[in-house]
């Protein structure tokens, strides 16, 4: 028996050991890693990375409005992230007429730059460990609520100070290793942001959705833009007399190309992962919320795909929408496939157990059974939670009928604001898409939610209609949102209307529902569940000393991610290189499909091998590879750098077979893909002609 217990323990922790490039580490704990880093072949010194007293590489990095990451790669506040994370401001500059989503928009000067309502790009100024004040006042008597608040008003106190520092700040607490501790980010946020230069849709989104998440890849998946700022280059709102931002650092261009085995460095804002939860976690995510989510999601992508299929103006409005569903959805698949293949549920339960047995005694005993017992709890508010997203929430005329009953409810009309919620939510909205999918989700709803997790609206509802279908044909004739000229017509006077639109009492019956009957009981399991995360995290941290390095959980705050240029081998008998080429996209190349349609010249500039100083060794002109960084969403659009610290290229996404990686890491099967530097500039220059933008970059050759 003790032999079993012991040859358990072994194999348990040579998986849990931190394996090579597994982590996302604080920049301002990167000490710590320096000394890997360099044995795997870095050059530069952890206060290259990160410094507060001289200007470090931290300064050439910006969360790019609040979910991707952006890079400055010139001395007059260029800007680089990906075609993805643009999509939004270039589909906003796009209509009929100046399609600039599918063909492309490069400003000649900076006069032709677009200005961005609402988009921001934030420096990392500082980040300190902030545990002792966050916890001031802490007793240990105190309730997990209590606790909140507590952190909370704490939290507060230090925010206020330190933005109080000077212009522009913006700071935030956050929780690392489930509140084991806290730090504290400080941040310069600037706010006028125009776009410069997007490749035409079919190099920025090359292949869509099929080649999404895939390897061979050959996006360039990249879009342009400059901060700008007052004449002191202090943050400013959108100004005609701002001028262009002078970063402390920028990067490097590298075009010295890329070999497998060379050392890569991501920098950027991954923004969640889990890798310590229980495994009865693990168990619901890979059987049960993914598979339920994928198939809700299965069913809407139908519905927009045949009606993008059918018109050009759809095809547009919808493009953005239909690219973060689908993109969620192929996640999805691959994260539950790859648990199941690394068998992450039964490793999990191997470790639990041993570090059962080597709790007993200390404060962690037992721990690992509460969790458990949590999780069954837990479990059925999660599956509301997560068909209550995936279907009353994506019905986007409920969501226009409740922000217009927001306005009619507020204190004072706001007639501005009224009309302009209906102007952008009609420019890009197709009725018989959200009618269909309405019927589509509510359909699974009824099949899949057990009764005591409907609200009595819903019941109610369906016993005076029969069916979804009736329902959505009452539903989306009597709205007055249903018709864009009567939601027009609205005044001042109309609030009764509002608030009696059968839109919004879909939308308002369902949540206050939820946040009555779902959301508090889960919020309150929520709470233990923290609490005893607190404790477990810090057990494991103590059961696996010496043994595994830990890196906190990402949560959109700058991390360090290192690695190298690596290819991989999916399954039997197969092997894939880790760079992909111009001949690749030739190979592609499909007039008949919309996303492999690619731009005439470029099929000119293939035929003449007008490739200018963009190619490899071979010739050829090199369009993405793959490495080995542990990155997550939220590193769309981060710098991948080289030993020496200059750019090569830029993360966009990740293969299907590793995107487990939020909850396990492989190294077999874990890779980053980016679109080489060398690509990028090739297009700037010979589809975009923009070639003055380049001349602006340092070259490194
Ligand atoms: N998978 C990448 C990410 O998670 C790229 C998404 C954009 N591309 C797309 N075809 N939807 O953001
Ligand atoms: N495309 C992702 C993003 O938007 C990066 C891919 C990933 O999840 O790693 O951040």
């Amino acid at each position: 028996m003790k032999k079993l217990i012991l040859s358990v323990l072994m194999a348990a922790a040579v998986v849990l050991q931190a394996r090579a490039d597994e982590g996302m580490w604080l920049p301002s704990l990167v000490k710590q890693r320096i000394g890997d880093m360099q044995a795997k072949g870095f050059k530069l010194s952890a206060d290259d990375i990160y410094s507060i007293n001289k200007a470090s590489l931290k300064d050439a990095v910006v969360l790019f409005g609040r979910g991707c990451t952006g890079e400055l790669i010139s001395s007059q506040g260029l800007l680089l992230t990906n075609h993805h994370c643009g999509a939004g401001q270039i589909q906003a500059h796009s209509s009929v007429e100046h399609d600039y989503l599918k063909d492309g928009f490069w400003a000649m000067s900076q006069a032709e730059e677009l200005a961005n309502p609402g988009l921001t790009v934030s420096f990392l100024e500082r980040m300190e460990d902030v545990t002792n004040d966050v916890l001031k006042g802490y007793k240990s008597s105190m309730s997990e609520a209590e606790r909140a608040a507590l952190v909370k008003k704490n939290s507060e106190k230090i925010i206020k100070k330190a933005t109080a520092e000077g212009n522009g700040l913006r700071a935030t607490v956050e929780a690392l290793f489930y509140g084991n501790q806290y730090f504290l980010f400080l941040y310069r946020e600037y706010k006028d942001v125009r776009l410069v230069a997007a490749p035409p849709s079919s190099i920025g989104s090359f292949g869509g959705d099929t080649d999404n998440w895939m390897w061979p890849r050959h996006t360039g998946d990249f879009s342009i833009f400059r901060i700008y700022a007052d004449k002191d280059n202090n943050p400013a709102a959108y100004s005609p007399d701002n001028v262009p931002y002078k970063p402390k650092r920028h990067f490097k261009v590298s075009v010295k190309g890329v070999n497998e085995g060379d050392f890569t460095f991501i920098y950027g804002f991954p923004g969640k992962t889990q890798e310590y939860i229980h495994s009865d976690a693990v168990k619901y995510i890979a059987e049960v919320s993914d598979p339920h989510k994928i198939n809700l999601r299965t069913k809407r992508l139908d519905i927009q795909n045949k009606y993008m299929g059918e018109s050009q103006k759809v095809r547009i409005q919808y493009s953005a929408k239909n690219a973060n569903v689908a993109n969620a959805w192929k996640k999805w698949q691959g994260e539950a496939k790859g648990i199941n293949k690394m068998k992450t549920v039964a490793t999990k339960q191997a470790f639990e157990k041993e570090f059962d047995v080597w709790a007993k005694g200390t404060e962690y005993e037992g721990v690992v059974g509460k969790l458990a017992d949590l999780y069954a709890a837990i479990e059925p508010y999660n599956f509301a939670a997560d068909y209550y997203t995936e279907t009353v929430r994506t019905i986007e005329l409920a969501t226009l009928a409740s922000n217009v009953a927001k306005i009619y409810n507020a204190k004072e009309f706001n007639a501005g604001a009224l009309k302009s919620t209906l102007a952008s939510f009609y420019k890009d909205y197709y009725l018989p898409i959200d009618k269909e999918s309405f019927v589509a989700v509510m359909e699974v709803y009824e099949k899949n939610m057990s009764d005591d997790f409907k609200p009595s609206y819903y019941k109610d509802q369906m016993a005076k209609y029969g069916s979804a279908a009736a329902w959505a044909e009452e539903l989306f004739t009597t709205s007055i949102y249903a018709d864009q000229t009567l939601a027009e017509a609205l005044t001042a006077e109309d609030k009764e209307l509002v608030l009696n639109d059968p839109a919004y009492i879909f939308f308002n019956e369902y949540s206050k529902w939820y946040n009555s009957e779902i959301l508090p009981k889960g919020q309150a399991l929520n709470r233990d569940l923290q609490l005893l995360y607190r404790d477990y995290m810090r057990g494991q941290m103590e059961f696996m000393k010496g043994k595994k390095d830990f890196y906190p959980d990402a949560n959109l705050t700058l991390r360090v991610a290192y690695g190298n240029v690596k290819g991989y081998s999916p399954s039997d008998a197969v092997y894939y290189f880790p760079y992909s080429s111009l001949k690749g996209v030739m190979e592609k190349d499909n007039p008949e499909i919309f996303d492999y349609d690619i731009p005439q010249k470029l099929r000119d500039i293939y035929a003449t091998k007008d490739y200018g100083r963009w190619v490899n060794q071979n010739g050829e002109v090199p369009v993405c590879f793959l490495a080995t960084n542990h990155t997550t969403g939220g590193n769309s659009g981060s710098p991948v750098i080289n030993a020496d610290g200059n750019l090569i290229g830029i993360n966009f996404d990740r293969v299907w077979e590793g995107t487990m990686s939020d909850i396990a890491f492989d190294p077999d099967f874990c890779r980053n893909i980016a679109t080489d530097i060398r690509y990028i500039l090739f297009v700037i220059e010979k589809i975009g002609g923009a070639g003055y933008l380049i001349d602006e970059m340092e070259l490194v050759e």
